[in-house]
């Protein structure tokens, strides 16, 4: 087989809180009079909490202090805390539950690498706390996709080359730095267009690790 493990991106590609990510930053756009859309989101995938709102405030009239950010970047942080703390082990998609369980068969090590300071409490919500064999997140990284560290740090946790290690993206960002990190990447959504393996559903990545 090609690959020795798969690391997973988390907002987007395990669980939907990518919408949640969007619920929360169009709250905060919306009370700021800023125009925020679903295309504009597209951008902020991948990238760290505060790159996020630098992206949103580039439809802004005015100029926001360091400190203004840093507050709505935690305003933000708790209406998005306050949606994951809904979720639970019913909302981990069944097609990406048979994959994990279909690489762990296969004896594929898996791992997570994810821009976000949430990863805990995300896998916390989806009974998956003990499920990756490594997770690398927003907590043990200086710099956010396109930069390769995240997956970096998940292939050295792993002790394994870039070229063992497949990554699974739903964002751009996150192809890049993959690439970056010489990794391959297979690519859902708009990760697609740009990934090596571009799939339409998460199933196909079964075919692409174990043939
Ligand atoms: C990424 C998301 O996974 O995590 C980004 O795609 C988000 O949209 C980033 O900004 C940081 O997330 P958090 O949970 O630390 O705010
Ligand atoms: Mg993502």
């Amino acid at each position: 087989m090609r690959y020795q493990a798969v690391i997973f991106d988390l907002d987007g590609v395990i669980c939907f809180t990518d919408k949640y990510h969007y619920l929360a930053w169009k709250a905060i756009a919306d009370e700021e009079g800023i125009y925020f859309d679903e295309k504009i989101n597209d951008r902020l995938r991948g990238v760290s909490r505060m790159a996020s709102l630098e992206i949103i405030l580039e439809k802004a009239e005015r100029s926001y202090s360091m400190e203004e950010k840093e507050r709505l970047c935690e305003k933000k942080n708790r209406m998005y805390r306050e949606l994951l703390s809904q979720m639970s082990e019913k909302d981990l998609p069944a097609d990406v539950k048979d994959v994990l369980r279909t690489l762990k068969e296969a004896e594929i090590r898996i791992a997570i690498g994810s821009s976000s300071r949430n990863t805990k409490l995300i896998l916390e919500r989806l009974g998956l706390e003990n499920c990756f064999d490594a997770v690398s997140d927003g907590t043990n990284i200086t710099h956010s996709k396109p930069d390769p560290e995240v997956f970096l740090k998940a292939a050295e946790m792993l002790g394994l080359s870039s070229e063992q290690c497949l990554v699974v993206e739903d964002a751009k960002a996150g192809v890049t730095a993959a690439t970056r990190g010489g990794m391959d990447s297979a690519g859902i959504g708009e990760a697609a267009e740009t990934a090596t393996w571009p799939m339409q559903s998460i199933e196909e990545l079964k075919q692409i690790v174990l043939s």
